[in-house]
């Protein structure tokens, strides 16, 4: 076990209960050596934005070798770095100067699948069926008399079935892309290398993991049919006695996942990427499994006071019988930014189909925007930032259709578009592409960035004292002094219709208008941060704004 240093990073068992986690798309972040990918040269060179930003971790995407079939979430190899980010040496002096700045590092742990390049998978094809190679993942022969229809009826994540047969006639089992092949979590191995892959890290000085898919890695045995029609694999998610989500043997895993990362002098931490019911939500984060999980029910609810206050309570409630802090985040790299989902009539969640443009007015989105990270940064428990929503970016919605690289767009028989509309290479300085993503003006993006993106970069922002990054410094150094916003203490006030009103610790209140009018503000509070300007007499608050306030 190593403990890195030099370290500035507070000791503090239960800093994961409040923090504010910055997701870095790595392959879209900044580029160091001028190739058109981010790497981790370009991350170690943009540490101190990060720091500046008022973070308190990083949340690194998959950065394993990997032939990126689905973006880095098929890793062929979890105990190194893909040649395109770098080396295990430029890792380790990553993790070490992060701490040094007071951040820590969180890694994505993909255990459901591997990509089909990985030697136990390579092993598996080249061994016979009912083999100790195939065992480790999902092997099954298929129905009808020559073996020649798929085990059962289940179709994948991301379009099409979800068995591949193999050249010797077995099938194999994959809920995402065919690169991607389940690993089968009843095989000890497959158990043994998972806890071994997390020491790896771990004595890295690597701080935490996000879990990919935590909510499916294990399988009913009997593999039953689920009569379910292409694409409705997701929303079936929600079924109980799923035969592939939210089983409950996923817990044992994660007692002993637990016992690891409790075994180390600084305390490690699990978040986990679990879709499942809210009210099963809580078996997940019991003292004894994982620390926290994404609340998707948030980043996924409608700008609509009424809903995001249901949500706000539930998430709360729900979480604290089990002792757990509630998480939140409005955008991921899975899904259309929130710019431009606020931006639209209906401003949940939306499937991007290729000619089904939905329409969008991007100012009142970016106002949308600004009033919910304000809420969301108030809110108690840890939030997540996605790379780019502190510029104020919006989702990319134009990318030439030979460009795009996420599978859903072949896997959906070019119907739709997927999500690389919101990996888009950041924008940092100047005024024209690649906007300092890379150190070489001359390098591609992997991804075309927008023209209009001059007046979205880093540069540009940090010369505006009205823009999104001054409003989410503000926020989150807030977040980290103001000891009401640290405690966990929260309770709803009386407020208007289509308003939110809720008090932090001892006096601080955060009011949010999602009204068409504008609201009195409450009496007797002066502001500390608001998302947009008050009225003039500073009496007013008016739509699609949020504005923090301190009792006098
Ligand atoms: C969830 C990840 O966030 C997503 O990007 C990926 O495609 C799937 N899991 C499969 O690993």
């Amino acid at each position: 076990m190593t403990d890195q240093t030099p370290t500035a990073l507070p000791a503090d068992a239960d800093w994961w209960r409040r923090a504010a986690i910055y997701q870095v798309y790595i392959r879209s972040f900044a580029d160091g050596d001028g190739d058109g990918t981010g790497d981790i040269a370009g991350l170690r060179s943009r540490l101190q934005y990060l720091a500046h930003l008022g973070i308190d971790a990083i949340w690194i995407n998959p950065w394993y070798p990997s032939p990126l079939a689905d973006g880095g979430y098929d890793v062929s190899d979890y105990r190194d770095i893909h040649p395109a980010y770098g080396t295990l040496d430029e890792a380790k002096q990553l993790i070490t100067e992060a701490h040094a700045v007071g951040l820590r590092i969180i890694l994505d742990i993909v255990p459901n699948h591997t990509s089909d390049q990985h030697a136990w998978f390579q092993q598996a094809l080249a061994a016979s069926p009912g083999s100790p190679e195939r065992d480790r993942f999902i092997f099954r022969d298929g129905k009808g008399e020559d073996g020649s229809q798929p085990p059962n009826d289940w179709h994948a994540a991301f379009g099409g079935p979800t068995w591949t047969r193999t050249e010797d006639g077995q099938w194999y089992l994959h809920l995402f892309a065919p690169e991607q092949p389940d690993l089968n979590w009843d095989n000890q191995e497959v158990r043994a290398e998972f806890e071994s892959v997390l020491r790896f890290w771990f004595d890295l000085g690597v701080d935490g993991f996000r879990i990919d898919v935590a909510h499916g890695m294990v399988k009913d045995p009997a593999l039953p049919d689920l009569g379910l029609t292409e694409f409705s694999v997701l929303t079936g998610e929600g079924q109980p006695d799923h035969p592939h989500w939210d089983r409950d043997g996923l817990h044992d895993i994660f007692r002993s996942w637990r016992a690891i990362a409790d075994s180390y002098p600084d305390p490690r931490v699990f978040v986990a990427e679990a879709h499942v019911r809210p009210h099963r939500m809580p078996e997940y984060l019991r003292p004894d499994q994982l620390h926290t999980a994404f609340n998707f029910d948030f980043l996924k609810c409608p700008l609509d006071a009424g809903k995001l206050r249901e949500v706000i309570d539930r998430s709360i409630t729900s979480l604290a019988a089990v002792g757990a802090p509630a998480t939140w985040v409005l955008s991921n790299h899975d899904e259309t930014r929130h710019v431009t989902r606020y931006g639209r009539a209906d401003t949940g969640v939306q499937a991007l189909f290729r000619d089904r443009p939905i329409p969008t007015d991007l100012a009142l989105g970016t106002r949308r925007a600004r009033a919910a990270a304000l809420l969301m940064l108030s809110l108690p428990g840890g939030a997540y930032v996605y790379q780019g929503e502190e510029l104020g970016l919006y989702e990319v919605e134009d990318i030439p259709e030979e460009l795009l690289q996420d599978p859903i767009w072949e896997r959906s028989g070019h119907t739709l578009r997927g999500r690389d509309g919101c990996r888009v290479p950041l924008p940092w300085t100047g005024d024209t592409p690649p906007f300092g993503f890379s150190t070489s003006v001359l390098a591609t993006p992997w991804l075309p960035q927008p023209k209009d993106w001059k007046s979205y970069t880093a540069e540009a922002n940090q010369a505006d004292r009205t823009s999104m990054l001054q409003l989410y410094r503000s926020a989150l150094r807030l977040r980290r002094t103001n000891p009401n916003l640290r405690g966990e203490d929260f309770r709803w006030l009386d407020s208007p219709a289509d308003t939110l009103l809720f008090e932090r610790g001892n006096g601080v209140l955060c009011a949010v208008n999602l009204s068409a009018e504008p609201i009195l503000l409450p009496a007797g509070a002066g502001p500390l941060l608001a998302s947009g300007p008050l009225s003039e007499d500073g009496g007013l608050l008016p739509p699609d704004t949020t504005v923090l306030l301190q009792r006098n």
